[in-house]
């Protein structure tokens, strides 16, 4: 697949590097150049010079920047979104970490909202960027739920996500994305309060087949 990575911090690049490995096609954009020049020669990937370099190639578009710049980016982007299928990987923390920025919504609901013609799935979230790098603990692959709206859009991205080693849920539209947003919170929560190495990640067990 190609796939435009917008955000080359922790996730950016740990979603580069297993894209890569798995033989996808990856440009990677951040705010600043360097940085994603650098995430890029790391990665295995292509670096574009802006956002809006990156977008137009790409059948997938992952979001991998701060919730605080979330808007911003996707405003910047706009148009170009329309008809791709855009990744939100990000969590909408408080910045203290302390609980969700969001309320009676999503960071993925609030994407939609502002480019509607974009076909939004919320994915990656619940894993650390660590996990994000390397899903299977002890030869286990972890899950990586997915919702979205559109069937097919939830389809590409649970294909991709299998493709890099997790095992894919489909875990309903895109409101419960309130729920993956939360599920992500509370590991993070849990890494800061037993001062944990932020290695742990999601796994059902249990049949997940009908
Ligand atoms: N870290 C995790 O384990 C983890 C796991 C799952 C989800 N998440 C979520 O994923 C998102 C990214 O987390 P992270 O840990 O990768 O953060 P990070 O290491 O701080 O990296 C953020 C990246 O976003 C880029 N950025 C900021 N504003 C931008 C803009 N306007 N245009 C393009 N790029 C921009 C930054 O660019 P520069 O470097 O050029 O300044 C940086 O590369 C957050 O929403 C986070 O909650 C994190």
């Amino acid at each position: 697949m190609k796939i435009a990575i917008i955000g080359a911090g922790n996730v950016g690049k740990a979603l580069s590097g297993s894209f890569v490995r798995a033989g996808h096609d990856v440009t990677i954009s951040s705010q600043h150049p360097d940085n994603a020049r650098a995430a890029a020669a790391e990665t295995g990937a292509k670096a574009a010079a802006t956002n809006a370099e990156a977008v137009p190639s790409a059948e997938v578009v992952v979001l991998a920047v701060p919730y605080g710049a979330l808007a911003d980016v996707v405003d910047e982007l706009g148009d170009a979104l329309t008809g791709k299928v855009v990744v939100d990987a990000t969590n909408p923390l408080r910045p203290d970490y302390q609980g969700l920025a969001v309320e009676g919504t999503s960071a993925a609901e609030q994407v939609q909202a502002r480019v509607k013609g974009a076909k939004v799935v919320k994915a990656f979230n619940t894993a650390l960027a660590a996990r994000q790098a390397d899903p299977l603990v002890d030869g286990t692959p972890l899950d990586a739920f997915v919702a979205g709206d559109d069937e097919q859009a939830k389809a590409t991205v649970m294909e991709l996500a299998r493709s890099i080693g997790f095992h894919p849920i489909d875990a309903g539209p895109l409101e419960l994305a309130r729920a993956l947003e939360a599920l992500a919170l509370l590991n993070i929560m849990l890494q800061i309060r037993n001062n944990w190495t932020w290695q742990t990640g999601w796994k059902l067990v249990g049949p997940t087949s009908a």
